[in-house]
């Protein structure tokens, strides 16, 4: 079945649907994304992502096109084209197009929005692994809280990390606390079975998934405690988990040269990520 996109107003295979080349998305990374997870008709955290897309947006000074219900019923209408059950959601909205100049002030510019999906096997869901990842210099710029689509210092640690083998790469900033993975948050479980993951101070994304696996926690009685953690804290914790609305909640077992919990995935990790997916698949 050929793949359907949505491309500033029109449904478009997938080999149609392109964009100008004075997209300022395209010169400038001038543009937002958000990433919505689906399954069986139910989106997890749908309001949640579209909250951010419009902060992402405001934060830009850039005024998305259509009402939210409108943008609702085009993502609907491409999964349904698609025919997907379970699956991701891709929304990107740039400034729009204009001849390559770098102000934008005095452009009357009509934002772009793009939506495509991609399926995804259902054994993602139930199945799972401990993973690896690497830790590296925190190079980004300092507006990290911004979901853009200018995503280079990520795009080349995770390529760093893919070469090593390892799923993720965990970033350090100059004091050496972790602020977050290349796409996701990162999290540690202390030995008195405590949550510890960075506030929310400006150099991490406000992660959707964060949220809500932090909402589970404090409902089952688990303390969640938002704070900088350093390196050393990281290697030595009893667990060490990521969360994205891809991965979910995914145990990390060895970073660097360092095994967590012995290789294995820890206990807390496990049953964090079984309660973060039962509340999704009981959500809205
Ligand atoms: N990335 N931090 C960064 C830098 C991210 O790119 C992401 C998500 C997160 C987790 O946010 P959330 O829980 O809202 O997905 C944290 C998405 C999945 C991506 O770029 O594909």
């Amino acid at each position: 079945m050929a793949k359907i996109s949505y491309v500033d107003g029109f449904y478009l295979h997938h080999k149609d649907s392109k964009i100008h080349i004075d997209d300022r998305g395209y010169h400038f990374g001038d543009a937002v994304y958000e990433v919505i997870i689906f399954n069986e008709g139910i989106f997890f955290d749908y309001n949640e992502h579209i909250k951010r897309l419009l902060r992402s947006l405001k934060s830009l000074d850039i005024e998305l096109p259509i009402s939210t219900n409108s943008l609702k019923i085009i993502i609907n209408n491409v999964i349904k084209k698609n025919r997907i059950v379970f699956g991701s959601v891709y929304i990107q909205v740039s400034r729009g197009v204009a001849q390559r100049n770098h102000s934008y002030k005095n452009l009357t510019l009509k934002p772009i929005i793009i939506i495509s999906t991609t399926e995804k096997n259902k054994d993602y869901l139930n199945n799972f692994v401990g993973v690896s990842a690497i830790t590296l210099n925190d190079n980004r710029w300092a507006r990290p809280d911004i979901k853009t689509t200018q995503l280079l210092p990520n795009i080349l640690a995770k390529t760093i990390a893919d070469k090593k083998s390892a799923y993720e790469a965990i970033f350090i900033d100059q004091y050496d606390y972790i602020t977050e993975g290349s796409s996701s948050n990162i999290w540690i479980v202390n030995y008195d079975n405590q949550l510890i993951t960075r506030n929310l101070d400006g150099q991490i994304l406000s992660g959707i998934t964060r949220n809500s696996v932090k909402k589970c926690a404090m409902k089952n009685n688990i303390k969640v405690l938002e704070r900088k953690f350093s390196k050393h804290e990281l290697l030595t914790a009893k667990e060490v988990f990521l969360t994205s609305a891809t991965s979910f909640v995914t145990p990390i077992v060895k970073i660097d040269n360092s095994s967590i919990n012995n290789g294995l995935i820890g206990e807390l990790s496990c049953s964090l990520r079984e309660l973060y997916l039962k509340a999704m698949k009981s959500s809205n």
